[in-house]
């Protein structure tokens, strides 16, 4: 186990009509911005229990952080948000809606384009209190500090570190209004958040395993059941703070990590705008089939703990859990292959090009360059 500092200072606020709990926990003096998606919560009466809950506070509204958010949008949220003085953001939505606002609560104490601060891959330390109402298990973004802002013209998409928010809410019954897509893509965004820590090597540490292990185990147990039943309350309740604890580094403590995979979804998403969860189900077996021979160990204990597999030569067990988690993504109603979405080389070309030209080295091996990349997409096709 290697040395760390752990501090995650985000109150979770969990369960039915928890959304209440709002004028609670902001201050009542706080001039505050509401952040929303394209209006599903206009739907699923979030919006009005958001609103019963701030009933006495100054609000403004921004409408229309989309999916995967753009800096366009969110131009605009930080001028009116400038404009109206507000000094809390309140963002209620998915990962989207959250990971827009952090950047909005960083844009509003900076003087020049927000753009800069996504692009300076620094930790932004300055930014405006926030917190979230959560409509979507997947992200963890309600929990971490981290978001990932889309530039629309330029066809890019960069993660970030951001301010953490103060605390978010999770009522699992805002989640029964989720189109089956989103679920599956939030599924396979969780499966692979944990993977992405804990896919590296064997023996770093027994609990960050088993923890990561537990979560796996319990999104392979639930995800058939969501699947027949998306209304069952206690499901959708491991569901959500499964992806919550899959990515707020109570799993990633003292280990290495990889995150090649999610580096490559980013680009199968900005320039095909493919939904990020589904980017994962397709590149994630790619990363396992090309690098295998450094996983090796670890892909077995996987393998065992997770799917029983313990029969076969090595290369055997391997090739199985290989199969059987592409089979798991597939189950969830998702394509596994590029060319079931019409991509072919060219993107792989232009993915290559772009890594090469900031000098990618992404995984735990600092491995995962232009051109290996490019051969991890080639076996996807
Ligand atoms: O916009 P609305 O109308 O709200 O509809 C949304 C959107 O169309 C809809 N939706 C959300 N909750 C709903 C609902 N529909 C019905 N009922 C509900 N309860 O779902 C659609 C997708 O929403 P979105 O927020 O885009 O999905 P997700 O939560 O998967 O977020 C994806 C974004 O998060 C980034 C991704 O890259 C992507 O940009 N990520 C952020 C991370 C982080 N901050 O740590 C880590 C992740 O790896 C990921 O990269
Ligand atoms: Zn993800």
């Amino acid at each position: 186990m290697y040395n760390f500092v752990f501090q995650n200072p985000v109150k979770l606020i969990m369960g039915k009509g928890m959304i209440a709990e709002l004028s609670k926990e902001i201050p009542s003096d706080k001039r505050v911005m509401i952040t929303f998606g394209g209006g599903s919560v206009k739907n699923n009466g979030v919006y009005d229990q958001v609103k019963e809950a701030l009933k006495d506070y100054d609000t403004v509204e921004f409408w229309g952080i989309e999916p995967n958010p753009s800096i366009e949008t969110l131009r605009k949220a930080i001028v009116l948000g400038k404009e109206k003085k507000v000094d809390f953001l309140l963002a209620v939505g998915g990962g989207s809606v959250v990971d827009g606002t952090k950047l909005i609560a960083a844009g509003l104490l900076y003087d020049g384009d927000a753009w800069d601060l996504v692009l300076a891959h620094e930790p932004i330390l300055k930014t405006v209190p926030l917190a979230t109402v959560l409509t979507l298990p997947a992200t963890g973004s309600e929990m971490n500090n981290g978001a990932v802002i889309s530039c629309r013209k330029t066809k890019e998409k960069y993660p970030f570190s951001a301010g953490y928010p103060v605390f978010s809410i999770l009522d699992p019954e805002v989640t029964f209004t989720l189109p089956p897509h989103q679920i599956a893509c939030g599924i396979a965004d969780t499966f692979v958040h944990v993977m992405e820590q804990y896919m590296t090597t064997t023996s770093q540490s027994r609990l960050m395993d088993r923890w990561s292990e537990g979560i796996l185990q319990t999104l392979v147990e639930i995800a058939p059941k969501i699947r027949q039943n998306q209304l069952d309350y206690q499901l959708m309740a491991d569901f959500m703070l499964s992806a919550t604890m899959a990515l707020n580094g109570f799993i990633s403590l003292g280990v290495s990590q990889d995150w090649a995979t999610h580096m490559i979804g980013h680009e199968l998403t900005a320039l095909h705008g493919l939904s990020h969860g589904h980017t994962l189900a397709i590149v994630f077996p790619g990363t396992l089939r090309i690098l295998r021979d450094f996983k090796g160990d670890k892909i077995l204990q996987y393998g065992e703990r997770v799917w029983n597999i313990t029969s076969g030569s090595r290369d055997e067990r391997i090739d199985a859990i290989i199969l059987r988690t592409e089979e798991f993504f597939r189950s969830l109603g998702l394509t596994t292959r590029l060319n079931q979405e019409r991509i072919g080389l060219d993107t792989i070309d232009e993915i290559e090009r772009r890594f090469n030209i900031r000098n990618a080295a992404y995984g735990e091996n600092s491995n995962v360059t232009g051109k290996m990349a490019r051969t991890i997409l080639e076996s996807c096709l």
